[in-house]
């Protein structure tokens, strides 16, 4: 923990359009581990990690990253920018191509290459390795696969580049409980690879199982950081910071 942040936000206010939206979040994302992003709907999460992205612009404060300004006033990286610093993102939308099959959406993603011959086979199976069955359904259409394939499928195109820093918007969202436990996985498996990780998540469970620290926003800043296990451990802190949103998952 002595070592610097990966990622660090100061002061950072988001508008979009005429709405306020992001008022002064700050936050760190400590290297190698996964960061959990909680909080009730409409907190601002997935605003902080498009702004992060670049995806929308932020009016005030800075957002650093790996020695690398992001966007301070005046001074705003493009996403492209963003993303070639080792930054990927998975939204919540997933974004993946339903009429092309498995191997054609991880072509896509594979922004240097033009042929699946120019993936690096490690890095293919490394991948298989938490995924396997994106191996299985290699020549299968995208959308054929279940909720919890393509949301494994969206987690492969963003890691089949190296990439210092995974984004990830609610990867349980929509999944059944069995489905959510082998995501725990393949994500546990993949943690321990180094990769440091920003999650925002609803489920709790899955919050408990896969974080190392947390951050948790209300209206648009951060109400609350520290470790994952101490707020595990204090259920009236869970209460008070979570609310209705904790005792929906539980
Ligand atoms: N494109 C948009 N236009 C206007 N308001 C938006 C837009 N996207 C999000 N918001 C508003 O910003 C606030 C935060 O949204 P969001 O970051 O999506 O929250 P969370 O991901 O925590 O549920 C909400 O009040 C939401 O209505
Ligand atoms: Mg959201």
């Amino acid at each position: 923990m002595s070592s610097t942040p990966i990622l660090t936000l100061e002061g950072v206010h988001t508008h979009i359009g005429a709405y306020h939206i992001l008022h002064g979040v700050d936050l760190e994302v400590p290297r190698g581990q996964v960061t959990m992003l909680l909080g009730r709907n409409g907190a601002g999460k997935t605003t902080t990690l498009r702004t992060i992205m670049g995806l929308w612009q932020a009016s005030q404060g800075q957002v650093r990253f790996d020695g690398h300004v992001l966007a301070s006033p005046g001074r705003q990286l493009a996403t492209p920018d963003i993303a070639q610093r080792g930054v990927a993102y998975v939204p919540e939308t997933m974004g993946i191509f339903a009429d092309l099959s498995v191997k054609e959406n991880l072509l896509l993603a594979a922004r240097h290459a033009r042929s699946i011959d120019d993936i690096d086979t490690h890095r293919l199976e490394w991948i298989f390795g938490f995924f396997p069955a994106l191996k299985k359904f290699w020549l299968y259409p995208a959308g054929k696969l279940s909720g919890g394939q393509k949301q494994m499928l969206s987690v492969a195109r963003a890691i089949i580049e190296p990439r210092k820093l995974l984004l990830i918007d609610e990867p349980s969202k929509g999944l059944a409980p069995a489905i959510v436990q082998n995501l725990i996985t393949a994500l546990r498996e993949l943690k321990r690879t180094a990769t440091s990780i920003l999650m925002v998540e609803q489920n709790f469970g899955m919050a408990k199982a896969l974080g190392d620290s947390v951050a948790v926003m209300d209206d648009g800043h951060v109400v609350h950081h520290g470790r994952m296990s101490d707020l595990v451990e204090d259920e009236e802190l869970q209460h008070r910071l979570l609310g209705l949103s904790l005792q929906a998952h539980q």
